[in-house]
């Protein structure tokens, strides 16, 4: 690793396998905010605003309309955005097809919960709840809504998003807003792939399958920064891609199996799952660890969740299996920007789409070819 590498990967904090064995830093808790002071800006919460709206389940051009809704209110922890970009990612198009159909019995059985997809956040504070005081109206922010209780009616895919204030923070000034909202979901799972569930250091070996992917593009990159040695697996017309993100050896799998090859890996993450996790351990070396890390692209009831079950069951034998979750904090959202401030790591976008062509930003995800991010911008 050059010096410049090896500063930012002490800016993003990386744990060493054996740090990561002594527990794993996104357990901590997150820190108390302050309480308000009494003139923090209150929300607005008497106007309208455009959202994509979703009612039903089914095809995105079908069940994804444009509409004006309520703009919904900050809440006492959270922030107003005027968004002006996000990006789809898995829970989105899961969430509008409502497959696998199993999901729906989180979702929702007949329609989801809630009618605004996405997550992704990159845009400016419009008000914040009177408990925030490190952010004001006009900050450019990103961040994310993932996995935190919000108003019924507020998304990404929206003029306005609510977005708890522990879930976002000052956009470095030469990332873009597109960047900075394709970044979140998949760079953040990449991330904590990486450098806390696998603990990547100089010269582990890594094997990332769907390196061409939103997780896989930031996956190679923040391996390669970490210093390992990185293999990436995607198709014939992404070679080029993987190879120029950094990786030293790429596999077509169009022509090659990787689960047959000669190679060992001491990480392997697979976010396609497109193989038995029985015979991507087989190229494990002896203490090699398996991320699996897709529900799988085949539809009906289950798709790849019974895939996911036997790789977690494989975890209980002799075979290093490990879970990834994304986990949205300023901590990491903080070593994310680094990574991408400093120009280590680079976002790949593969389209943008305006809000009112969200369905087909979500049709082009549910394509499962998407190179790198598709963005919406608003
Ligand atoms: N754990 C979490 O919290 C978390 C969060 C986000 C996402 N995820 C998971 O991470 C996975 C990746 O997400 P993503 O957004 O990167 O997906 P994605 O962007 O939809 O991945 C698409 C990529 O997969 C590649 N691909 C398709 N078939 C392939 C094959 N047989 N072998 C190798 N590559 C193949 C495609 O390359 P080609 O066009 O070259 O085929 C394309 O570049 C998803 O399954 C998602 O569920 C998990």
């Amino acid at each position: 690793m050059d010096t410049f590498n090896q500063m930012v990967v002490e800016m993003i904090g990386k744990e060493t396998q054996q740090e990561r064995l002594a527990g794993n830093r996104n357990d901590e808790p997150k820190a108390a905010r302050p309480r308000t002071p009494a003139s923090a800006p209150v929300p607005d919460q008497g106007s309208t605003m455009t959202a994509i709206v979703q009612e039903r389940y089914g095809a995105p051009e079908r069940v994804l309309k444009l509409e004006e809704i309520d703009r919904p209110a900050a809440g006492d922890d959270n922030v107003l955005v005027r968004m002006r970009a996000t990006s789809v990612n898995t829970p989105d198009w899961i969430t509008v097809a409502g497959v696998p159909y199993v999901t729906r019995l989180a979702f929702g059985p007949f329609k989801p919960s809630t009618p605004v997809r996405g997550t992704d956040v990159a845009g400016v504070v419009e008000a914040v709840g009177p408990n925030v005081t490190d952010l004001q109206p006009g900050d450019e922010v990103f961040g994310s809504s993932w996995d935190h209780d919000l108003p019924k009616r507020s998304g990404a895919f929206a003029e306005f998003a609510v977005v708890p204030a522990s879930q976002l923070i000052k956009k470095p000034a030469n990332l873009t807003f597109e960047d900075a909202a394709a970044s979140v979901m998949s760079g953040l799972t990449a991330l904590i792939a990486m450098r806390d569930v696998g603990g990547v250091g100089p010269g582990t070996r890594v094997l990332i399958n769907g390196a061409s992917g939103g997780v896989g593009t930031l996956a190679v990159q923040i391996a390669k920064t970490l210093g390992a040695e990185v293999t990436g697996v995607c198709s014939t017309r992404n070679l080029e891609l993987v190879r120029s993100l950094g990786a030293d050896h790429v596999i077509d799998y169009t022509k090659e199996d990787f689960t047959r090859g000669d190679q060992r890996y001491d990480l392997i993450l697979d976010n396609v799952m497109n193989h038995p996790s029985c015979a991507t351990a087989q190229v494990l070396t002896p203490h090699g660890m398996l991320i699996p890390n897709s529900i799988g692209n085949t539809g009906g009831f289950f798709a790849g969740l019974p895939r996911m079950a036997r790789a977690a069951l494989m975890g209980r034998g002799s075979t290093d299996v490990q879970f990834v979750t994304c986990v949205v904090n300023r901590e990491n959202l903080d070593a994310l920007a680094t990574l991408l401030e400093s120009g280590v790591a680079k976002v790949v976008i593969d389209k943008v789409y305006p809000l009112s062509e969200a369905a087909n930003a979500v049709a082009h995800m549910l394509g499962h070819h998407a190179i790198g991010k598709v963005v919406i911008t608003v």
